[in-house]
């Protein structure tokens, strides 16, 4: 619309009277508000912009590789890509308790954030993609006191750059729009929440590799097949969790006794309250019966009907 290629220009504009010849950096999460702000941001200053993107091994199932492939060959992006699930991993050893999962999970990505970053010269800016209810939710007591929501994005504020925060008088179906102006895909314009936690949370209890794998394959199952019905923008967050319980079951005659995969799906403005999705039975059954063919160690899927509250959408 005329409004947002005013807005692009606008930002643009005032980003390269901030920035002049300096240089700008971007934790780049591939999640909607970090992406729009990067691309934004590289429009304005192309090649003086990096972005860090660290893959903490709690990612979904392809997810590292978009994420590079869009922004590196699609938008021809500096990306430097962090491999570090062998750190993340290992500080969740042994680590059991949801809310020391994440701090543990955001102090972590603080410290891989400032090694990289400290090995860049010259870099005097930072861009986040802070959005205009983050700043209002951040001086009110919200869900935040129920968990603490380590977000990606949430570096220290002691770090020695200035910020840049294009997005901070956008809401957050404006910051879509302006994706979109920009060129940006459907598939990361409308890409449903993700907590930056990621996959930690959905492995109840320890986090080990094998347990990732069978949240991350089911997970990728259900994605697929709520596309398939049509149900991917219908439908506000829908992913797989392990509660690590194990059950009895039966293949080729034998018994089995294997875990658990819960599905939730649900509907929601703000992720404050929600209600569950009602996804039609057949929907279901594929997702089931694919779920428990084609994951190894799962032989029961069961899907979670509560509301929030009083459950919370994550259940950790
Ligand atoms: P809950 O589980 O509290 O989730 O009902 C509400 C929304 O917040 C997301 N969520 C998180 N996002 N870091 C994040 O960045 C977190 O630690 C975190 N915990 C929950 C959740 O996916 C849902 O969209």
């Amino acid at each position: 619309s005329w409004t947002m290629e005013h807005f692009i220009e606008a930002e643009v504009k005032k980003i390269q009277e901030t920035v002049g010849d300096k240089k700008v950096l971007c934790a780049l999460s591939g999640g909607v508000d970090s992406s729009v702000v990067a691309v934004l941001v590289h429009r304005a200053i192309g090649d003086q912009l990096t972005c860090i993107f660290v893959d903490h091994g709690l990612l979904r199932k392809g997810e590292a590789e978009s994420v590079m492939e869009t922004f590196t060959n699609r938008f021809n992006m500096n990306v430097i890509k962090v491999d570090a699930q062998e750190r993340f991993l290992s500080k969740l050893k042994g680590v059991s308790d949801p809310e020391q999962k994440r701090k543990i999970i955001g102090n972590e990505f603080i410290y891989v954030f400032d090694d990289e970053s400290s090995k860049l010269d010259g870099i005097e800016f930072l861009a986040q993609g802070t959005i205009y209810p983050d700043i209002i939710e951040s001086g009110t007591a919200t869900a935040q006191t129920i968990k603490s929501h380590h977000n990606v994005g949430g570096l220290p504020e002691d770090m020695e750059f200035e910020l840049i925060e294009p997005l901070n008088t956008l809401f957050k179906d404006e910051v879509r729009e302006l994706g979109t102006a920009l060129g940006m895909p459907d598939d990361i314009v409308w890409r449903q929440p993700f907590p930056g936690p990621g996959l930690g949370v959905r492995v109840l209890g320890e986090v080990t590799e094998e347990k990732l794998k069978i949240v991350r394959e089911s997970d990728f199952i259900l994605r697929e097949e709520i596309k398939n019905a049509g149900l991917d923008r219908d439908i506000w967050q829908y992913f797989t969790v392990l509660p690590g319980i194990r059950s009895v079951g039966k293949k080729d005659e034998a018994r089995t006794y294997d875990h658990m995969i819960g599905i939730r799906a649900v509907h929601s403005t703000d992720g404050m309250t929600s209600d569950w999705a009602r996804i039609p039975w057949e929907v279901l059954e594929k997702i089931s019966s694919r779920i428990v063919t084609e994951v190894d160690h799962v032989n029961r899927v069961v899907y979670d009907i509560t509301t929030k509250p009083p459950s919370t959408i994550e259940w950790e």
